[in-house]
Order: C-alpha cells, then sequence, then structure tokens
C-alpha cells in the first residue's frame, strides 16, 4: 500500500548538508496501523513528509496505491494526494474559520457542490463526536477536540491513507487516548491505512500493529508490536522500552540483571525474565509450575497490560531451591507456552 524504497533525504547542500533519510525501505499494508518510533531528529517527519511529497526525496521512489508518485507530473500528483489524509502535531487548523468550514474546505478545494459538502461535514462532525461544536472557532476548542477537526478534515476526501505526525504529543494522556481509540475506530470502520510517527512507545503500544525504529535516518528494527516490544534487539528500542516498561527498575535488580550480582542471597539463584502473551496472562501457570517442585520464586519486577488490546505480562522473578527442580519448574512454564528467558 506504500512502499518507500531506498529513500535517501539530503537537506542543504555542500558543507550545510543535513543527511536526514538514509538508503531507507518500508513497506505499509492495506489496512494496516504502522507506527515509526524515534528520537527527535532521527529522521521521522521528514519521513512522513516524504510519503505525500511535502518533502521531496533527493533519491528513492514513493509508492503509494500502486503509483510511484515520485514519477507523477504537478496535476496527477494533486490528484493522488487527495488519497492521503495528513494530522499533524499542532493541528494546523484555519484559525478564522469555523469548525464547519474547516472540514469543509478540503472538500471545496476538490470541486465538490455545497449539497454534498453539507452532507459529507455532518457526516464526519458524527464520526468524530463534534456534532455540537460546528460553528465554534478553533480557539473555542480543547486541544483533542482540535484534533478531532483535523481528523474530519483530513479525512473530507475519503483517503486511502492517514499520516499522523505527532498527533497526540500535544495532548494530556487522557485525551491522547481518547484519540488514539478514534483513529483505531476509524481504521476499522473505514479500513483506512494508517502511519503514525511518535516518540512514545505507548502511542505504538495501543494500536499499531507493526513497528518499525528509526534511528539517524535508518530503520534499525522491525516487526509486528508484540514481536519487538518483549524482545527488543537494537540497543535504541531497548531503551525506549525500558523507559516505558522497566523505568522503576531497583538499582539492585538491574545490578542483578547483568549478572553482576553482589547479595550473598542471590548467588545461585537465577534471575528469569517470564513472558506470556495472550490468554495465558492471568492463568495460575506460575503457581502450578512450581507445585511440588520446593521451588520458591520472587518476583523483583513485573508488568501486566495490553498490547493493542491484547493481555501480555512480563514477569522478572527469582528462583530458589534445587538446580534440577529449577530446571523442572522452567521446562514446566515453556509447556505451558511462557516464554522464559534467563536474565542473570
Ligand atoms: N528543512 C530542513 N532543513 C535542514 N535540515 C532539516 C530540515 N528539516 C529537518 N532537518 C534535519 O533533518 C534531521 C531529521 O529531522 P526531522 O525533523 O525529520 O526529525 P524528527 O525525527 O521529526 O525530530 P522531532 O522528533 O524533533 O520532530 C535533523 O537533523 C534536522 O535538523
Ligand atoms: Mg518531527
Amino acid at each position: 500500500m506504500i512502499e518507500l524504497k531506498d529513500i535517501t533525504k539530503i537537506y542543504g547542500s555542500k558543507a550545510k548538508a543535513t543527511t536526514a533519510l538514509k538508503d531507507l525501505n518500508l513497506t505499509v499494508e492495506q489496512g494496516e496501523i504502522f507506527g515509526v518510533i524515534g528520537h527527535s531528529g532521527a529522521g521521522k517527519s521528514t519521513l512522513i513528509r516524504c510519503i505525500n511529497l511535502l518533502e521531496r526525496p533527493s533519491s528513492g521512489e514513493v509508492w503509494v496505491g500502486g503509483r510511484n508518485l515520485t514519477s507523477l507530473g504537478k496535476r496527477e500528483l494533486q490528484l493522488q494526494r487527495r488519497r492521503i489524509g495528513m494530522i499533524f502535531q499542532h493541528f494546523n487548523l484555519l484559525s478564522s474559520a469555523t469548525v464547519y468550514d474547516n472540514i469543509a474546505f478540503p472538500l471545496k478545494l476538490a470541486g465538490v457542490d455545497k449539497a454534498a459538502v453539507k452532507s459529507k461535514v455532518e457526516e464526519l462532525l458524527k464520526l468524530v463526536g463534534l456534532e455540537a461544536h460546528s460553528g465554534k472557532y478553533p480557539s473555542q476548542l480543547s486541544g483533542g477536540q482540535k484534533q478531532r477537526v483535523g481528523i474530519a478534515r483530513a479525512l473530507a476526501n475519503d483517503p486511502d491513507v492517514l499520516l499522523c505526525d505527532e498527533a497526540t504529543s500535544a495532548l494530556d494522556p487522557q485525551t491522547t487516548d481518547s484519540i488514539l481509540k478514534l483513529l483505531l475506530d476509524i481504521n476499522r470502520k473505514l479500513g483506512l491505512t494508517i502511519l503514525l510517527i511518535t516518540h512514545e512507545m505507548h502511542v505504538i503500544q495501543s494500536i499499531c500493529d507493526r513497528v518499525a525504529v528509526i534511528h539517524a535516518g535508518g530503520i534499525v528494527e522491525q516487526g509486528p508490536v508484540a514481536e519487538v516490544f518483549l524482545k527488543p534487539k537494537h540497543p535504541v528500542t531497548k531503551e525506549f522500552i525500558s523507559r516505558e516498561v522497566a523505568g522503576s527498575a531497583p538499582a539492585q535488580l538491574q545490578a542483578q540483571g547483568t549478572g553482576t550480582a553482589g547479595e550473598g542471597q542471590a548467588q545461585g539463584s537465577p534471575v528469569y525474565r517470564l513472558t506470556c502473551l495472550g490468554d495465558h496472562t492471568y492463568s495460575t501457570d506460575l503457581s502450578e509450575a512450581v507445585l511440588r517442585t520446593g521451588v520458591q520464586f520472587a518476583i523483583l519486577q513485573g508488568t501486566v497490560s495490553t498490547i493493542k488490546e491484547i493481555p501480555y505480562s512480563q514477569l522478572t522473578v527469582r528462583f530458589t531451591g534445587q538446580p534440577e527442580a529449577v530446571e523442572l519448574t522452567v521446562n514446566r512454564l515453556r509447556e505451558r507456552h511462557i516464554d522464559v528467558e534467563v536474565i542473570g
């Protein structure tokens, strides 16, 4: 659906040249919610702006819906751009126009007649839950309401793709969640492909199907969110996730986690990370696994949460007992499809 082929983007020239993207390849499938996460300056905005050619790549091809946008003339590109909606961190609404007129704007530009504009705007107001606010100006709205207007405006020409550039970064956590829920609803209702960029793992975890991690202008890791989130490989990915999940890990545990346990109690008592995904999350597997083995466990750290509505848990535990009994326990856990990893 969206394909970036060997995209390089260099800003400026000669001594002042900055390479923002380097030989970047990315494929987003039709109907999925794809997240790109990266630190400030990693190239996220450049990446998303290259998709609708708000920025023209220095080299490489951009394909959307089977068309090579980089090869199109001005007029044809203008038409193809209507297939791509975009929302922004700071909403970019027309401050002197009402909610209604903001949403109607792209329709009028496309030459839609007045009656059709009215029915479409009303449909969109309903979709984003702003029926009661159509006559208000942006300054009379909350941040979340402004982003709802942004979303309605982006959907006006029935696009196939919605690009979101840090769409929730200016919002408080509760409003962020309501906007993410709206995006998920729209994705499911309309089958819209969504590409979003963010520096918050929480956004990815809430609604994305797949994620790519961008660093210094290139993709360093990508895959289904559960895979990347629960088994990160690249140091940048690990850093994002540790901030989300293990930010509260006590220093003592971190020392043990690196295998440098200085505490007598931990000597010979291995530390494991147990990961469950799906229905197993709320099971009694752990207590069943230690039953009659004489093994005891201490939970050193733990998370029970969801990845796009699918429950998961990740526990760091220390088992104490006879080595054979600990091994039996670990085997029992693995038989129950719990991922067991020795971390110290
Ligand atoms: N118009 C521009 N002219 C020159 N350099 C630019 C321009 N836009 C971005 N850059 C540079 O390109 C690199 C990538 O910038 P980009 O805005 O894509 O990063 P980002 O990941 O979106 O960061 P942030 O999270 O801060 O928004 C940075 O080094 C930035 O300074
Ligand atoms: Mg940016």
